[in-house]
């Protein structure tokens, strides 16, 4: 199943599901990363339904994604489909870019984060959030053998076995933070984990001046 379908097929449960699935923790690991941010023209990469929105005060938002279900629910005045490797903006046009549970999902976390690095002005900042595994193998073990079995079952009450199939794969696709954005055209400002084991990642990078 194509990550596009999945996001199609979810996006008018999406935010419910979300918000059961992080205990309602969610909007709380999107505001850490928000908080780090330089005020100004924001982007929101893999905006889906505008969950974040409500947090997003002092920013000119443009929401951009690629599924168009997800973006019509989305209530930021400036909407934009594109995906995250290809960016349709000029150089130094935005001071911060803000992205939630979507790295997982690109097809090139490399090649977005060139065109993060693109359209950031010099000193602005990168704040992304997602999901992965806990740092040690024990903990990530156990986080594994439950996803596999909590993930099938919400599957089975919500009617969307695939889509959750799909998040307990994607969980192990990408290396540990640590090491994914160890070597970035960025400075590192900050990386922490959160969450149930610490199975939640923030990162904040910094477009060098
Ligand atoms: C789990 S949802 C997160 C939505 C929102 N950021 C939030 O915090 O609720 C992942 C989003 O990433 C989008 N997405 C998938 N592939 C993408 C890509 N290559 N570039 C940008 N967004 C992408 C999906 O369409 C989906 O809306």
């Amino acid at each position: 199943m194509s990550n596009g379908r999945v996001f199609a097929d979810i996006a008018d449960r999406y935010d419910r599901i979300n918000r059961v699935l992080s205990l309602g923790q969610d909007q709380a690991w999107r505001m850490r990363a928000v908080s780090h941010l330089p005020s100004g023209r924001l982007l929101d990469l893999g905006a889906g339904t505008g969950a974040a929105n409500e947090i997003f005060g002092r920013f000119e938002v443009v929401a951009l994604d690629p599924a168009p279900a997800m973006l019509a629910r989305n209530a930021a005045p400036n909407r934009v489909v594109a995906v995250g490797e290809s960016l349709p903006f000029i150089g130094e046009s935005f001071d911060a870019v803000f992205s939630a549970y979507v790295v997982r999902n690109l097809h090139s976390l490399e090649a977005t984060l060139d065109e993060i690095n693109r359209i950031l002005r010099p000193g602005g900042r990168a704040g992304l959030v997602d999901l992965g595994r806990p740092a040690t193998r024990v903990k990530a073990r156990v986080h594994r053998v439950g996803t596999g079995v909590v993930l099938p079952l919400v599957g089975l009450v919500a009617g969307a076995r695939a889509e959750y199939s799909y998040l307990h794969h994607s969980l192990d696709k990408l290396a540990a933070p640590e090491q994914l954005y160890a070597s970035t055209p960025f400075d590192i400002v900050d990386i922490w984990r959160m969450g149930p084991l610490g199975f939640v990642y923030g990162v904040v990078l910094e477009k060098r001046r």
